[in-house]
């Protein structure tokens, strides 16, 4: 077989994630690639480090990103502050919570499961009485985005539970960083992960994550060795901590770490709590088409993620047949519903770069002409939903 050079099409990237990336960190990740000991590239490094503390709104030194995507930063996370024996106390309500109870048992803990239904919160009422129940638990683990159904759970108040209970806390933040307010400092997280390819509009790959003090002093404690070399913290020190002296750990994504500099360049100048309220004005719009078309939300309007919309498919609507011609005729990519939501929900990503009006307006037209092809909607009113609902945020002095 003669393969020739692979040449994807032009997508709307409106899922859960990849999401649209903006052209200057597709740019920065063509640019020539140099050593990842060259002093310039470790230069580029320390640099990135403060552009983490900066989206993570930390100053823990022991932050980075992990060469691999979000799910090794859940593992750096787990492998690295769980012990054999050790208890931990697992949020469960949506698939990812589901998979740090997995991450627990495979490090040889014990996971005690708090469950919430999906598409609610973490209950910290039912995170309390946990904690209460098992005071030698060491650590509270939740998500803080779930990306399975657009939940948001209050971080803050979670973390504060655990800290009174003298546990530690792991967050998972993979869709919520740069789209939801989160002070990693302020709120006392203790270890924290995420991804690039969601809100920070990068390309997927690497795993930022950050660990507190507290954090640090637990693993240096550790009474076994961290049973995976690659992401034993200690070890990976040796070459993002070491300053101007770097031990070769692994070979670095160095052009993909470009890419996540730039991305967090463009965060910066947009600043971060701008990029927060960008995320929130293009929802708003986004819910005035959906609900302009009869779509309901998944998640109470209170608890809503702006950056992951998940809306009930209508009665008696393929759903998957949906979503197969908003990709083939107009480009676009929309997410399925996951677990018990399967066939039953769509979630419609607006994260990062593609958090903008052209998304918004483009989304509600191809699923307006779908579904009113369908005989479901009626077409015409979800763009002016939309486009009032602009109308009204301009009006009001909504930046974003
Ligand atoms: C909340 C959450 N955690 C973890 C992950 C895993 O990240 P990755 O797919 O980059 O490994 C994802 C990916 O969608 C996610 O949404």
């Amino acid at each position: 077989m003669t393969a020739s050079s692979f040449l994807p099409p032009q997508r709307t990237l409106m899922g859960p994630g990849p999401s649209d990336v903006n052209p200057r960190v597709l740019s920065a990740m063509s640019r020539p690639i140099i050593g990842h000991l060259d002093p310039v590239f470790v230069g580029m490094m320390e640099e990135m480090k403060g552009l983490l503390q900066y989206a993570f709104q930390t100053e823990n030194a022991l932050t980075l990103p992990v060469s691999a995507p979000g799910s090794a930063g859940m593992e750096t996370c787990f492998v690295n502050l769980v012990e054999p024996g050790d208890k931990v106390i697992v949020c469960i309500n949506g698939v990812f919570g589901t998979r740090m109870k997995e991450n627990v048992e495979r490090c040889g803990g014990t996971a005690v499961v708090v469950e919430d239904d999906w598409g609610n919160p973490v209950s910290p009422d039912k995170v309390a009485d946990a904690l209460k129940g098992n005071p030698d638990a060491k650590v509270l683990a939740f998500v803080h985005a779930e990306t399975s159904t657009g939940a948001r759970s209050d971080v803050e108040t979670l973390c504060r539970l655990a800290r009174e209970h003298d546990c530690l806390t792991i967050v998972d933040s993979v869709t919520g960083l740069a789209g939801s307010p989160l002070y990693v400092d302020d709120w006392g997280v203790d270890a924290i992960y995420s991804g690039t390819q969601k809100c920070l509009s990068c390309t997927p790959g690497l795993s930022p994550v950050s660990f507190s003090q507290r954090a640090v002093d637990r693993i240096q404690a550790r009474s076994h060795k961290v049973q995976s070399w690659f992401l034993d913290l200690n070890l990976v020190m040796g070459y993002w901590g070491g300053g101007s002296k770097r031990a070769y750990h692994h070979t670095a994504p160095i052009n993909a770490l470009y890419a996540l500099h730039e991305s967090l360049v463009i965060l910066q100048e947009e600043g971060l709590e701008n990029s927060w309220a960008r995320h929130c004005r293009h929802h708003d719009a986004l819910r005035a088409g959906l609900e302009a078309m009869g779509l309901e939300f998944l998640v109470a309007e209170e608890h809503r993620l702006p950056q992951l919309n998940s809306v009930h498919v209508p009665e008696g609507v393929d759903e998957a047949a949906v979503r197969g011609e908003l990709l083939e005729r107009y480009g676009l990519e929309i997410g399925a519903g996951l677990g018990p939501y399967a066939g039953k929900v769509w979630r419609i990503g607006l994260m990062g770069y593609g958090a903008n009006e052209r998304n918004v307006l483009t989304c509600l037209s191809a699923l307006e002409a779908v579904l009113a092809d369908r005989g479901v909607v009626e077409p015409g009113r979800a763009m002016a939903a939309a486009r009032a609902a602009y109308a009204r945020m301009d009006a009001a002095g909504s930046t974003g």
